[in-house]
């Protein structure tokens, strides 16, 4: 948590700096409101109504904590450049350990950014409020991550050679994954029970949309040898992949891949796709600094600099369990078999070329 003395203040009130910095006031005491905006104004951790805490993006929700039109317009007229990377990824699946291993592996293992730089300075997210703030302090090539599906993705995108990283994750785990996180975030609707939620997810009535829409989005961008898909599972170390997909999780049949595989084997995919050649030491440096015990201790990375009224860490820590297969303590055999046969039904199709592990 942030201690008294590191909040900013601001005409005798104290702000939380993850979210206010200077740049930040000023723009806000010069910004050019207009006739249309609606302001919802609120003390801190107040219950509030859906429509208080999501603005519509192309019908997707989005929390206004961290998004506004503003930023979206931002966003739709980002100028990106040919040796720019994009971490994609449906919120939940392993978006921060991705903001922690593309910097590295882009600086040949410098330990700098990701000691002293929070992880939402460090690789932005394209769409959200701070992105304007930061972006002229990035240095190519950027690295900036996003929630956006692919048809949401600026025109400069398309016209660039910008390359994106999409990591993936089981469906059943993203979802527990978001549970939890809907609990400790205030500034996301917090869900009644389990049941209700997982409700909620699949009909899409969450944050960024369905599971499926975003996955099928990004496998369907045609973008060739621009794209690198990852999964979340390879990532956690020793975890035997094929093995644990046969025998607990049938819902789509795995193939070709190797029955071990971890953060070495992840990172050296990484680097061979951006083309950044790095040593059996520098691998193993990130393999270290990005593992979960050493991210949970990283207050550039664990969003501990938040404060408790935007993050309770108390109710849930951001880096929860960091394993695979936390379902299965959360999913009970209906909850399993609804779930199963709507995401079942919504990837039909999409197991012909690439496999998908769930
Ligand atoms: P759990 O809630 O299952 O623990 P995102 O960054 O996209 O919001 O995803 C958050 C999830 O990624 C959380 O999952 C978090 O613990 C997990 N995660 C983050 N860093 C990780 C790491 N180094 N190893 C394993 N899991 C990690």
């Amino acid at each position: 948590m942030v201690s008294m003395e590191q909040y900013l203040q601001y005409h005798g009130l104290l702000l939380p700096p993850q979210a206010h910095s200077l740049e930040s006031l000023r723009y806000a005491e010069k910004f050019p409101v207009e006739d249309s905006d609606v302001f919802a104004v609120t003390y801190p951790n107040s219950a509030m109504s859906s429509e208080d805490l999501y603005l519509r993006h192309h019908g997707l929700l989005l929390p206004r904590e961290t998004h506004c039109a503003q930023s979206l317009r931002f966003a739709q007229e980002f100028k990106f450049r040919d040796d720019d990377v994009m971490v994609a990824t449906y919120p939940k699946s392993g978006t921060t350990w991705m903001q922690e291993i593309l910097p590295l592996v882009l600086n040949g293992a410098d330990l700098t950014p990701i000691h002293t730089v929070p992880n939402w300075d460090r690789v932005p997210w394209l769409e959200e409020k701070r992105l304007a703030l930061v972006v002229d302090q990035l240095t190519s090539p950027r690295g900036m991550v996003t929630h956006l599906p692919f048809h949401l993705m600026p025109p400069s995108f398309h016209a660039s050679k910008a390359k994106v990283i999409y990591v993936m994750r089981n469906p059943k785990d993203v979802a527990v994954s978001s549970y939890h996180f809907h609990k400790m975030a205030q500034f996301l609707e917090t869900p009644a029970t389990f049941d209700e939620f997982l409700e909620r997810f699949l009909q899409g009535k969450v944050m960024f949309g369905k599971w499926s829409d975003h996955v099928k989005s990004w496998r369907r961008s045609g973008l060739g040898g621009r794209i690198l898909f990852i999964t979340y599972e390879e990532m956690v170390q020793g975890w035997p992949v094929a093995v644990e997909l046969c025998e607990d999780d049938r819902l789509l049949l795995y193939v070709n891949v190797p029955l071990f595989q971890d953060l070495g084997a992840a990172v050296g995919r990484v680097s061979e796709f951006l083309g950044c050649e790095l040593s059996e030491e520098a691998t193993q440096r990130i393999v270290e600094h990005c593992s979960f015990g050493t991210m949970k201790n990283n207050r550039m990375s664990n969003f501990s600099l938040v404060p408790k009224v935007y993050m309770d860490h108390d109710t849930s820590p951001f880096l929860r369990k960091g394993i695979v297969g936390d379902w299965k303590n959360h999913f009970g055999p209906e909850q399993l078999a609804s779930f199963s046969s709507v995401i079942r039904k919504e990837m039909e199709g999409e197991m012909e070329g690439a496999a998908l592990p769930w």
